[in-house]
């Protein structure tokens, strides 16, 4: 294909929608794609009139169905190259699979799915199909959390000992949903949002952050799912306790109640030689402590080889993805440039028919929403059942 910008289409957005926005500025980082179509909210007459008074133009379409079987008809130059799907939960597993039928790449929100028997037939198909799939993780966006897991693989901490990967809220800690709060209402509706609430919604980017800086896989999980905010039906607080797959241990925990949290999700990653520190509300930089030393601070931007931890060598794809020199702050929507700059360039090797990598390495791929979608089913499970042990299918 030309190097013509990438064309992308958004299901769902319409109407005080929140995580289009991060994404849609995303997309236009770099001049290289753009939104150009979107079925942006479930009634159509809305869904037009929203598109309508998009900030841009773009073209509207009563629903992703007409947005998918329109596509077949344009020109080379005008079809959509992928969508991103960011409606509820309960609206992922269809527009992406008829996506994906449509020859159409998709770049989906988390968690993937709303069950196990959705992500598994979601799997089966874009490995059948050989389409694009990337899952929206935020987190591995940041180039602080590439660093993290160059750090962790290259052996630097020594064998992974210990694991905690948090997100900690408190927007839930009271009924918010009583209101008719938007963002409220579908993440506690067990039909909408899956079979937990908490772990779903942000326990899955603690889990996801821990597999992405260690490469570990968790195996076993003995879990506690509470609901602190009466009346309600799913966990406003989850805790897992797990098994990683080189026989280390560490707790996946996430908490809409803790008043005062905002989004702070962090990992700390406990090695037989060191260990790391590192949190998204502070992007910039992460903490390595050694034993006797003084704490060692790395800053995005300014770090250098060859310091006494660091081999003298560096990645040079890692060193190569910042975007501003130290010290001018990259944050949360820098984040999710990086992981639709890396989305594209497998878009572009795909619509080339070359090899793409979309191996998880640069951004999370169906197989790591699969894995989100069965911890969750297994962590549901093993607190269903008084904490006890339980393994995680396998794919
Ligand atoms: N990656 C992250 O950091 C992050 C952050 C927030 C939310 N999310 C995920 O993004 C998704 C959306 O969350 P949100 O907070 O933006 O929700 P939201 O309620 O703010 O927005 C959802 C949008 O989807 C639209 N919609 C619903 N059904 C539709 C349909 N059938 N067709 C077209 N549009 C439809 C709604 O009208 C709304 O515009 C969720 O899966 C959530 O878990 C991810």
């Amino acid at each position: 294909m030309s190097n013509r910008p990438l064309n992308v289409g958004l299901v769902g957005g319409g109407k005080g929608a929140f995580i289009v926005h991060p994404h849609q500025r995303a997309i236009h980082f770099d001049g290289t794609r753009r939104v150009v179509a979107g079925a942006l909210f479930p009634d159509p007459k809305i869904a037009l009139a929203e598109a309508a008074a998009w900030p841009y133009p773009i073209k509207g379409y009563g629903s992703y169905d007409d947005m998918i079987a329109a596509n077949k008809t344009l020109p080379e130059d005008q079809k959509l190259d992928y969508i991103l799907i960011v409606t509820p939960n309960f609206v992922h597993f269809d527009p992406a699979m008829k996506a994906m039928k449509a020859g159409i790449a998709v770049f989906c929100e988390k968690p993937l799915c709303l069950n196990l028997k959705e992500a598994n037939t979601l799997v089966k198909t874009a490995r059948q199909l050989k389409v694009p799939f990337g899952v929206a993780h935020t987190y591995l966006g940041h180039w602080t959390s590439r660093f993290a897991r160059y750090i962790v693989s290259s052996g630097l901490l020594g064998d992974v000992r210990w694991v905690d990967s948090y997100y900690m809220q408190g927007w839930l800690a009271t009924k918010l949903e009583a209101t008719g709060q938007q963002q409220a209402t579908w993440r506690v509706d067990p039909k909408r949002a899956g079979g937990s609430g908490c772990g779903g919604d942000i326990g899955t980017h603690a889990l996801m952050q821990l597999r992405y800086v260690t490469g570990l896989n968790v195996t076993e999980v003995s879990a506690q799912m509470e609901t602190f905010v009466e009346g309600r039906q799913l966990d406003d607080h989850f805790t897992v306790y797990c098994k990683l797959s080189n026989g280390g241990k560490a707790l996946v925990r996430a908490s809409q109640i803790c008043i005062g949290s905002k989004n702070d999700l962090g990992i700390m990653v406990a090695g037989t030689k060191g260990s790391l520190h590192w949190r998204q509300e502070e992007p910039e930089s992460l903490t390595i402590c050694l034993p006797n030393q003084p704490d060692r601070v790395y800053w995005r931007g300014a770090v250098t080889g060859g310091d006494g931890f660091l081999p003298k060598e560096l990645p040079a794809d890692l060193m190569a993805e910042p975007t501003v020199p130290a010290g001018h702050p990259e944050a949360f929507h820098d984040a999710f440039a990086r992981l639709h700059r890396c989305f594209e360039a497998d878009v572009r090797k795909w619509k080339a028919g070359q090899d793409f990598a979309c191996d998880g390495s640069k951004y999370a791929n169906i197989e790591d929403g699969w894995t989100g979608i069965a911890f969750i089913e297994t962590a549901v499970k093993s607190a269903a059942s008084n904490a006890k042990w339980t393994k995680l299918p396998k794919l």
